[in-house]
């Protein structure tokens, strides 16, 4: 089964057809450190504090998501309303722990969690070049909105990140309306 047919939109005026096997859910920061131990385990994302973690499961909970199986965090994202850009998330990490990959759940909690933050249009987020996992699930994302995706360079490994980390490229979605 199409890991995706979770994620078809409904008719216009119908409510979304949901079945999950999982617990969509804000982040609350007693998640933090489940969370610091989730993006070790999701190897090539780079690790943040846990400090980092806390701060987006309390101050960026409502535009952040996690995901649960029998109580246990198994996929979380990170996210922001861009600053001078209201209209746009910021997907900052993608996290889904190993025993849970190729199941729909990352494009589970980006639907999830686009409709629950509301009034976005636009969706951005940085990738690297090699990231394959990560480039189909963002266009699987645009996909299913019918919306463009175009990406940019945005930060260079030598000109941003001193030649130790791979340049990430700024991935533009939108704009989109959900129904
Ligand atoms: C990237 C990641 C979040 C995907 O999670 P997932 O729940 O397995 O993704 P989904 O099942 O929702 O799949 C979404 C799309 O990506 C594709 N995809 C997922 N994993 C893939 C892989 N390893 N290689 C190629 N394509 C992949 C799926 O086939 C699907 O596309 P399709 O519907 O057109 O077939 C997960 O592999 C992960 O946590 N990786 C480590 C952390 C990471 O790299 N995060 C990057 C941010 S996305």
């Amino acid at each position: 089964m199409s890991p995706t047919s979770d994620f078809s939109l409904p008719e216009q005026g119908t409510q979304p057809v949901m079945t999950s096997e999982y617990h969509f859910r804000c982040p609350q920061p007693s998640d933090g450190s489940e969370v610091f131990r989730l993006v070790q385990r999701c190897k090539p994302l780079d690790e943040n504090s846990m400090y980092c973690n806390l701060l987006q499961c309390s101050h960026f909970s409502d535009t952040s998501i996690a995901a649960e199986v029998d109580g246990e965090l198994v996929g979380f994202i990170s996210g922001y309303r861009l600053p001078q850009q209201a209209n746009t998330l910021f997907v900052w990490q993608v996290a889904v722990d190993s025993s849970q990959r190729g199941k729909g759940l990352a494009s589970q909690m980006l639907e999830q969690l686009v409709r629950r933050v509301g009034n976005v249009t636009y969706l951005h987020t940085t990738i690297t070049a090699d990231n394959k996992a990560s480039w189909n699930t963002f266009k699987r994302f645009a996909l299913n909105l019918g919306a463009p995706l175009t990406n940019k360079s945005f930060f260079d490994k030598h000109q941003h990140f001193s030649g130790e980390h791979d340049s990430e490229e700024l991935v533009v979605i939108g704009p989109f309306t959900l129904f």
